[in-house]
């Protein structure tokens, strides 16, 4: 139904007879003469309708309302003296019609198509319509090239394309489980897959040796702007293979997604170690894009002489004081700024932020007076401070710290703009602990099936892993970090199986439910499983970034709410007592107190 997308009628087909198909931008009746601005897939072309040339398809124009499809027949001629369009692509012509078919008409529009401005929920219920803008056609017309990038650069690599089970055992990744009750076994459920991590394994003991799937998750936990409930990882998986050779082909990968996309990045990522990372930036996450260390200054705040702080200080195990310098910081906040920064912190659990401010006459706030004038200038020397220099303090637990730092670290570049845009940062995080402790209970940091790192520790005669503080236990896990945002994560994984359920019973994760939940792999263990590793990137993080996106659901064609819902489709919704019955189910209504 067309000769040429409207991108492509240009100054070539003066006075050559073209078709064009789409939908009505704008229409704007100049008296005599009506003018459309007609738009396909991504681009608008202009369309004149003159009485004087056919006045049959000047009355139809008549009729013509906003997102009308339209088929237009007509002669390209160039746009009069000053008439052209800088901005279009087709600027310099125009399209005289000699054929008009409306194709269907529309009702008006219920947002402006473009507004930013425009309720999200609208924007959701139509998103139909939100997706004709020009801004998310360019958005999925990236995701599609970023994915074929991803396939040509893996096939190249050697790696297989192999597609794993959507209904099917629950995989472990630290969310919770989307279940599907099962019709044939009343009263059992599938689960749908938090990751392909099982299978993947499974495909390494299976002897494939190279994976990858473009591949959809679902995990029902909390949302965030860079979370959804389900998602896709560029999924990958390979065998006899040592941590450089899997970061090797994540940076091939990286690079090559970048590159195909017009984006020139580095071949080669920084790397830092997990504990640097929360150190000094009091995240595992943390953006490269502006500096804002933090410093250590526990064994000076020890011997000052306010309780509060060298209380803390004595257990320099468990707790952190933490300095970050805000260079000119000083000059910048007011004193009422400087105090709204203790009730930000206090949000995240903070009993407090001190603060020091670095005056031509020296270092002066509500806490140099519990210090010695030598160690007075020791904080000056330690977070090299120079007139005009702010430092905030955090003092506590050392995860509180990390954390509260962390985030008020991330506030401070907002507020300072001093983040910049455009710019793209890796950064690989190394090193991981290999478990963390939670109300008692020990969790995996990356997933129960990563090597731990027995270089340090090792374990005793009977296989037992040895170790003082389990915490302190590393694991050959890596993520790979953007711009402060986990864009992806792997590991090198457990492939005997005396080790995994060593793994497991550190975890408080017994032989009868470890058989249970994982007793598949755990037997594919005993039958020559390779060494293997991987690792998974989060595509649409990738393309948010990618596109400067503020919000993960604009790169994702039909997302979910906030809540989880969809609400073009109105999804989830109750389904009939019928199916309930069929599949055993009998749901108990919630009664609101
Ligand atoms: P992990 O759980 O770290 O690792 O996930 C890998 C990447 O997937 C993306 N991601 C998400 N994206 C959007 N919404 C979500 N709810 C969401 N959750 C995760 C992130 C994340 O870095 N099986 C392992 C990988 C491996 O070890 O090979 C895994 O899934 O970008």
């Amino acid at each position: 139904m067309r000769t040429h997308y409207c991108a492509d009628v240009n100054e070539t087909h003066i006075d050559k007879t073209v078709t064009v198909s789409g939908w009505v931008a704008s229409r704007r009746d100049h008296g005599g003469l009506i003018f459309i601005d007609l738009r396909d897939k991504d681009q608008v072309v202009q369309i004149v309708c003159d009485p004087a040339d056919n006045a049959k398809v000047h009355k139809l124009a008549e009729s013509i309302r906003d997102q009308y499809v339209l088929v237009v027949t007509g002669k390209v001629r160039a746009r009069g003296e000053g008439l052209e369009n800088p901005k279009l692509k087709t600027g310099k012509v125009e399209i005289v019609a000699s054929e008009l078919v409306i194709e269907n008409t529309s009702k008006p529009m219920p947002f402006e198509l473009g507004d930013e401005k425009v309720n999200e929920e609208i924007k959701l219920k139509y998103r139909y319509l939100e997706l004709r803008t020009q801004k998310s056609y360019d958005i999925f017309k990236l995701r599609s090239k970023a994915t074929m990038a991803a396939r040509n650069i893996l096939d190249e690599l050697d790696f297989l394309e192999v597609e794993t089970p959507i209904i099917t055992k629950s995989t472990p990744e630290g969310a919770r489980d989307y279940l599907v009750p099962s019709r044939v076994h009343g009263g059992e459920f599938y689960a749908l897959p938090q990751s392909p991590q099982l299978f993947k394994q499974l495909l390494m003991v299976g002897g494939f040796d190279r994976y990858f799937q473009i591949a959809k998750c679902f995990r029902d936990e909390d949302l965030r702007a860079d979370r959804q409930p389900e998602f896709t990882q560029i999924d990958v998986e390979m065998s006899f293979c040592d941590q450089e050779d899997v970061i090797d082909v994540a940076e091939k990968l990286i690079h090559n997604i970048f590159d195909k996309c017009g984006f020139d990045i580095p071949t080669k990522f920084t790397r830092m170690a997990y504990s640097d990372a929360m150190e000094k930036y009091g995240s595992d996450k943390p953006d490269m894009r502006y500096d804002l260390q933090m410093v250590d200054v526990i064994d000076i705040f020890e011997r000052c002489d306010n309780e509060i702080f060298s209380n803390i200080a004595k257990d320099s195990k468990k707790n952190r004081i933490k300095a970050l310098k805000v260079p000119k910081g000083d000059e910048i906040f007011s004193k009422r700024q400087m105090k709204g920064f203790e009730d930000y912190v206090r949000k995240f659990g903070a009993s407090g932020l001190g603060y020091f401010q670095m005056k031509e006459d020296g270092l002066k706030g509500p806490l140099t007076k519990f210090f010695t004038e030598d160690d007075i200038q020791a904080i000056i020397e330690r977070c090299d401070l120079e007139v005009g220099d702010a430092v905030f303090f955090g003092a506590g637990n050392k995860k509180l710290v990390w954390d509260y730092m962390g985030r008020f670290r991330i506030y401070l570049a907002e507020i300072m703009e001093i983040i910049p845009k455009d710019t793209f940062e890796f950064l690989w995080v190394m090193d991981f602990p290999m478990f963390e402790e939670d109300d008692g209970k020990i969790n995996a940091m990356h997933h129960a099936f990563t090597m731990p790192n027995l270089d340090e520790t090792g374990r005793d005669e009977n296989g037992k892993i040895v170790y003082d503080d389990i915490e302190d236990l590393k694991s050959i896990a890596y993520d790979i970090v953007l711009n402060g945002t986990e864009l992806g994560g792997g590991s090198i994984r457990i492939h005997k199986e005396d080790l995994q359920s060593e793994v497991f019973k550190l975890m408080g994760i017994s032989e009868e439910e470890a058989q249970e939940k994982f007793g598949f792999l755990l037997d594919a263990f005993r039958f020559g499983a390779p060494p293997h590793g991987g690792f998974a990137l989060g595509l649409d993080r990738l393309i948010m970034l990618m596109t400067g996106s503020s919000s993960i659901r604009e790169v994702i064609a039909f997302p979910k709410t906030q809540k989880a819902q969809c609400i073009l489709t109105q999804a989830p919704s109750e389904v009939t007592q019928e199916q309930l019955t069929e599949l055993s189910l009998r749901v108990r209504k919630q009664i609101d107190a």
